[in-house]
């Protein structure tokens, strides 16, 4: 059995999930794809359903809270590998509430390795628990540096520490169980699918409702922004050729401050638009900080370049362009995903 066999991906309704599973029934048709997601707010399959249909595709509909039916399900598909994002991925939300990020990030992990490690600790077959970390396991920089592989873990925000815990118990099943493991910490992503809570698609969302853009304190705030596309592409590329018990970072070697990002989004909607010069910028509107908020995360991603041989693949330009496309052409979608709850969660986080 090989590790392509067949591929469990978590959280493959999400938005980096989404894309992932998409590369990978695309490019392994003699790959079986399973997709197990709990469908929380964060998960839609909308998603996916260009591939739905597709043969060497299936969608299992479980929480990785429950271990019961993760080994129920590890039994009846013999999974030989694990690419794990499924997770609480929104930092204020972690902030209003930490405890659901501890049951999914660090139980919902810890059920999965465990399961993983005993389904496959007594055979020779090739099998990879693949972990999709993040940058903010590192903490936060001052105005200059880069985080690399070997930066000391400084996480600051309840969803942080929770993906920081996450990463260790990974590595603790690799050194302890002999599990086999790769891990990888990226940089925020943007693009289509993503859920409208993070900055750039709440941004879009609100600029095409002529609503106010809630730029966190001072806007001085620097983000490692990476087309989410370059990202399923590096993961494809470590889960075929990442060296086991390694970790690698992947960025986008493209800074922002959040206020010039939002000053250069807001020019590209006013064109797209047709709006005047100047017209979007008049929504920024300064609120109150994010607690314990971060200044800056930016990748230094020279070994995955150096080993794996990859870089991104879309500049920062064609990437937002490409990006305020998609959600200009895809309304339903998002009105879909901004009706019920979301409203709720808008009043709360931004009244
Ligand atoms: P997302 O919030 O869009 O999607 C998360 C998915 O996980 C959803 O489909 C949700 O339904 C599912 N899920 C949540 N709890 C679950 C549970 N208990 N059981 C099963 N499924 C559950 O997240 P995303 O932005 O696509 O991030 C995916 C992964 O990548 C996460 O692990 C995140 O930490 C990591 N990451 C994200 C970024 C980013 O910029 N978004 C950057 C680096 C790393
Ligand atoms: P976000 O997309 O939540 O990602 P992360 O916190 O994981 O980096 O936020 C990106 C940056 O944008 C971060 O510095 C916080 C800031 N931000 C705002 O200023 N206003 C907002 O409404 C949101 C959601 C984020």
């Amino acid at each position: 059995m090989s590790k392509f066999d067949k591929i469990l991906i978590t959280g493959g309704a999400g938005f980096i999930g989404g894309h992932v599973v998409r590369l990978f029934v695309e490019k392994y048709p003699d790959s079986h794809i399973y997709n197990l997601d709990a469908l929380t707010y964060a998960g839609n399959l909308e998603n996916l359903k260009d591939i739905e249909s597709k043969s060497n595709y299936t969608f299992l509909k479980a929480d990785i809270c429950d271990r019961n039916s993760i080994k129920d399900l590890f039994d009846k598909y013999q999974f030989s590998s694990v690419i794990h994002l499924a997770a609480e991925s929104h930092v204020d939300r972690s902030i209003t509430n930490p405890f659901a990020f501890v049951e999914t990030n660090v139980i919902g992990t810890l059920n999965l390795l465990h399961v993983a490690h005993n389904h496959w600790k007594n055979d020779d077959d090739d099998h990879l628990f693949y972990h999709i970390s993040t940058d903010e396991v590192y903490g936060t920089l001052g105005e200059t540096g880069l985080f690399t592989e070997t930066t000391a873990y400084e996480p600051n925000s309840p969803y942080s520490a929770s993906k920081a815990s996450s990463d260790h118990f990974v590595r603790a099943f690799g050194e302890t169980y002999g599990l086999p493991y790769v891990i990888s910490n990226c940089s925020n992503n943007y693009g289509p699918n993503q859920f409208p809570e993070k900055l750039i698609p709440l941004f879009i969302n609100n600029i095409i409702n002529n609503k106010p853009l809630p730029v966190y304190g001072d806007g001085n705030y620097t983000r490692d922004w990476l087309f989410v596309i370059d990202h399923a592409i590096a993961i494809d590329l470590i889960f075929e050729k990442g060296k086991v018990g390694e970790t690698y970072n992947i960025g986008g070697f493209n800074e922002w401050k959040n206020i010039d990002l939002v000053k250069l989004l807001c020019q590209e909607m006013n064109e797209k638009l047709g709006r005047s010069k100047g017209k979007s910028e008049k929504l920024i509107t300064f609120v109150k900080d994010r607690p314990g908020h971060d200044l800056r995360y930016a990748i230094d991603a020279t070994k995955i370049n150096k080993e794996l041989g990859w870089k991104p693949s879309v500049t920062f330009p064609e990437g937002l362009a490409k990006t305020i496309d998609w959600y200009l052409n895809n309304e339903t979608w998002l009105k879909h995903v901004t009706s019920g709850d979301y409203q709720k969660y808008y009043d709360k986080q931004y009244q």
